[in-house]
């Protein structure tokens, strides 16, 4: 059902914790499920993210999904950040059980909230960045599976 790479970064989480003083923190939560995850971005003077963790309350397609998203986005740019869709974490997992994609919009959606973060913190405007939804399960509705 599952695929090596999601056990993987279930047993192994990369990233789990939380950054002190953090560039910017975002959380989201899914009403269904009752899941919740807290991204930490550390992101230095060039827009670059240096670190990032995440925790979470969430079940462990949540906990893989956001594994590997983090490592997607640590040492990129903030555009490059943007890039990093639930579908492509899904991609470098080899794919998730149909039930389970929505997991998967936790750790993007936390991303998206923790760099609004950011961007509310330094006065500045992110290109291609929307306003992030607390509840990831307003959207649902709009996967494609
Ligand atoms: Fe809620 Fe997976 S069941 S995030």
């Amino acid at each position: 059902m599952y695929s090596e790479k999601v056990m993987d970064h279930f047993q192994n989480p990369r990233n789990m914790g939380e950054i002190e003083d953090a560039s910017g923190v975002g959380t989201v939560g899914n009403a269904k499920c009752g899941d919740i995850m807290r991204i930490f971005l550390d992101i230095d003077e060039d827009g670059i993210i240096r670190d990032v963790k995440f925790k979470t309350f969430g079940c462990g397609a949540a906990v893989a999904t956001s594994s590997m998203a983090t490592e997607l986005v640590k040492g990129k740019s903030i555009r490059e950040a943007l890039q990093v869709t639930n579908k492509a974490v899904m991609e470098a997992l080899d794919g998730l059980p149909p039930v389970k994609v929505h997991c998967s919009l936790l750790a993007e959606e936390a991303i998206h909230a923790a760099l609004w973060d950011y961007a509310e913190k330094n006065g500045i405007t992110i290109e291609g960045l929307e306003k992030p939804k607390s509840d990831i399960s307003e959207h649902e509705e709009e996967i494609v599976y």
